[in-house]
């Protein structure tokens, strides 16, 4: 594959890094199965793409942890949801976060990740209706960086209820995302999202603590860090 000066990538890598990155995503049309089938076959080339596409929501939702963890992180048990190939654990460990484990439904995804070892138990599991099985309020936190748009956005309550239930009162779930899906009047798709979140804030189940707005989230769109406290 050619490149151009300076090491750049050329037109042409950038194209397919474009199309490997759309085919990603999805659309509202693609259903949640076919979006973690469409990862494990890119879990090779994952980090490639998402580099060209100037992805930070990783280097964010860690930044969020450091910054609501600022004491003995050797000691913060984090569950690292959506783990994908590891990129916010690696993260998470160069801010001096050390019990880590990943949760990620593409055992593709996940092989890559174990290549980094920086996560101690592995759960191949993916969060919707069903149960997770780990114990009730095992972990400080929950990252959940860059979970795919279209699967963040018709996610049922249930799958928020689980991590609410695996965090200790007191933790938090932290989530990097596209800045649209938070604001009332923003993408009308992520209704749903915005209505869970609600939902589960007036039956006290847990309240929004931060919602840290960034630019840059990937491919020049704007991101934002919500940052929930269990109750
Ligand atoms: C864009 S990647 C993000 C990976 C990693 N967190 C990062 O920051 O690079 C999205 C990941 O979400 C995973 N995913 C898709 N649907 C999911 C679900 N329902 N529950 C958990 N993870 C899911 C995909 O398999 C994929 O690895």
């Amino acid at each position: 594959m050619s490149r151009g000066i300076s090491g750049n990538p050329s037109q042409k890598e950038m194209e397919e890094a474009e199309n490997a990155f759309r085919l990603l995503i999805g659309d509202d049309s693609t259903e949640p199965d076919v979006i973690i089938d469409r990862f494990s076959q890119n879990s090779h080339c994952y980090e490639k793409v998402l580099g060209k596409m100037n992805f930070t929501g990783h280097v964010q939702c860690a930044q969020s942890a450091a910054d609501w963890f600022p004491k003995n992180r050797q000691d913060v048990y984090i569950l690292d949801a959506a783990a994908g190939t590891g990129l916010c654990g690696d993260k998470l460990g160069s801010h001096g976060f050390r019990k880590i484990d990943a949760l990620e439904p593409s055992e593709k995804m996940l092989e890559e990740a174990k290549k980094k070892g920086i996560y101690g138990r592995y759960f191949n599991v993916m969060l919707g209706e069903n149960n997770v099985d780990i114990e009730s309020d095992t972990y400080d936190a929950v990252t959940i960086s860059g979970l795919s748009i279209m699967v963040m956005k018709k996610l049922p309550r249930k799958a928020f209820e689980e991590l609410i239930r695996i965090v200790k009162p007191g933790g938090y779930i932290i989530n990097a995302t596209y800045h649209k899906i938070f604001p009332k009047d923003g993408d009308a798709e992520a209704a749903i999202f915005r209505n869970n979140m609600k939902a589960l804030e007036s039956q006290g189940k847990w309240t929004l603590v931060e919602l840290r707005h960034f630019t840059d989230y990937v491919c020049g769109e704007d991101g934002a860090v919500s940052v929930h406290k269990v109750l």
